[in-house]
């Protein structure tokens, strides 16, 4: 079979990586791509959000599957897109991905189907906005309705600090469009973590749990990231909440979209706040969680290709899904200045360091080839990801390997899992 996967990061190479295992797949395309992907995979220099050149070419190079990874071209409509034109492909509709592309759609669905999330309110007028804000308690949480990468929204402390945020969004629209509508919605007590589904349609298949670590530094302090490092299973998902997860959160949101006509396909991404086990949602993604991912695939047994296809053919009842039971554990190494101003175009020359095996590997992220070396080209570069028996050993393997190597154009954070573990010996 001949796959095209869409995007060019930690998330897309671990795609890549996966379902070249499979005895099914040919030969693998991806757009665009980046350097550790080529190993795997065909290059293609079509940017992630050009949907209408991504058909062109799965159409020139008859492709027979393709998996999408980032969220820009789901909200663009490139399932329906490739859908009116015969082609297969994994994710969701133009108008099931508003709930990630609108948190205000996502907000409304929740709460009119009674799904545990934080109390909100949306806005147009800058005016309303701010009467309401100035009227609510602290801390409040501040989000751009649209897409943002990551950075549209806040959660405030200060008045002060939540006023000019409003102010910069509706007033100086520095989310452009994005920023025409504003959620401000309550603060959520808790500890988050990221729960993935896989639809086809009509059943689902959860994955095991797993937690991000979105701040940039250690301890959950400094500025919120894309995500500086994840781990999976996560202890925080005990039994007992996951029944919670189950029945108060995934099996209502999937009878809901029964109830409403809403075809969902590909993958939600419940991003979860676990307050005593009691499990609410912080919002909804339409595709697989980068560096969750990462993590995720690396523990699974069973044909990943398999896992992707099925679900596209609308039979996600016919794949079993087995576990490795270790525990799988990926640290970002991020460029200097990242989230702010990322330094770029400097050469990697730290790869040969890692080792890349079954128990160990390094998935890149922001890396291209230019002049025949590996140069970083992103914030977050490279995912250094190991496999251990449990999280401490995980932890051990994947440090052991960083600490090996001298990483002075890196910055990254030295306490990734280890919330799971104060978890477990408690
Ligand atoms: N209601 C809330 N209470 C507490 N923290 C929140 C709340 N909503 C968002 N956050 C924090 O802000 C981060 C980003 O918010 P999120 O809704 O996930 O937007 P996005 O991922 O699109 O930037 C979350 O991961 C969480 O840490
Ligand atoms: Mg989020």
């Amino acid at each position: 079979m001949r796959v095209l996967v869409v995007g060019s990061g930690g998330r897309e190479h671990a795609i890549c990586w996966g379902i070249a295992k499979s005895n099914k797949v040919k030969k693998i395309y991806c757009a665009p791509g980046n350097a550790g992907i080529s190993e795997f995979a065909e290059n293609v220099e079509i940017p992630a959000d050009n949907i209408n050149k991504l058909l062109e070419f799965a159409l020139k190079e008859k492709i027979d599957f393709t998996i999408v990874g980032p969220e820009q071209p789901l909200s663009l409509g490139i399932v329906d897109l490739f859908r009116d034109n015969k082609l297969l492909i994994f994710g969701p509709s133009k108008f099931a991905s508003q709930l990630e592309s609108s948190k205000e759609f996502s907000k409304l669905f929740m709460e009119r189907n009674n799904i545990p999330t934080a109390s909100f309110k949306s806005f147009t007028s800058y005016d309303e906005a701010k009467a309401y804000l100035n009227e609510s308690n602290l801390p409040i949480v501040i989000k751009a309705d649209g897409l943002a990468s990551g950075k549209g929204v806040k959660v405030c402390m200060e008045m002060e600090e939540a006023n000019s945020f409003l102010k910069e969004i509706m007033l100086d629209k520095i989310f452009s469009k994005s920023g025409e509508k504003v959620v401000i919605e309550s603060f959520l007590e808790g500890e988050e973590a990221s729960f993935f589904v896989f639809s086809d349609g009509e059943k689902i298949l959860c994955l095991d749990s797993s937690q991000d670590h979105k701040r940039l530094l250690d301890d959950d302090k400094g500025p919120n990231t894309g995500g500086m490092g994840a781990y999976s299973p996560a202890p925080i998902i005990d039994e007992e909440t996951k029944e919670k997860i189950l029945n108060e959160i995934i099996n209502p949101v999937f009878e809901a979209f029964k109830k409403e006509n809403f075809e969902y396909t590909g993958i939600l991404y419940v991003g979860l706040m676990i307050n005593n086990k009691k499990p609410s949602v912080v919002e909804f993604n339409c595709r697989f969680g980068d560096p969750e991912t990462q993590p995720l695939l690396f523990r699974i047994e069973s044909d990943i290709f398999d896992l992707f296809y099925q679900t596209a053919l609308k039979q996600i009842d016919q794949y079993q899904l087995i576990w490795k039971r270790k525990t799988a554990i990926s640290v970002v190494l991020a460029s200097l200045g990242y989230p702010m101003n990322p330094e770029t175009g400097g050469e990697i020359k730290e790869l040969e360091s890692f080792k890349n095996t079954d128990d160990e590997f390094v998935f890149h992220a922001g890396t291209k080839f230019l002049d025949n070396k590996v140069v970083i080209s992103g914030g977050r570069v490279l995912n250094i990801t190991a496999l251990g028996h449990d999280l401490e050993d995980a932890i051990n393997k994947v440090y052991d390997s960083i600490n090996k190597v001298e990483l002075k154009n890196f910055h990254y954070r030295n306490d990734i899992g280890k919330k799971g573990l104060v978890k477990k010996t408690k």
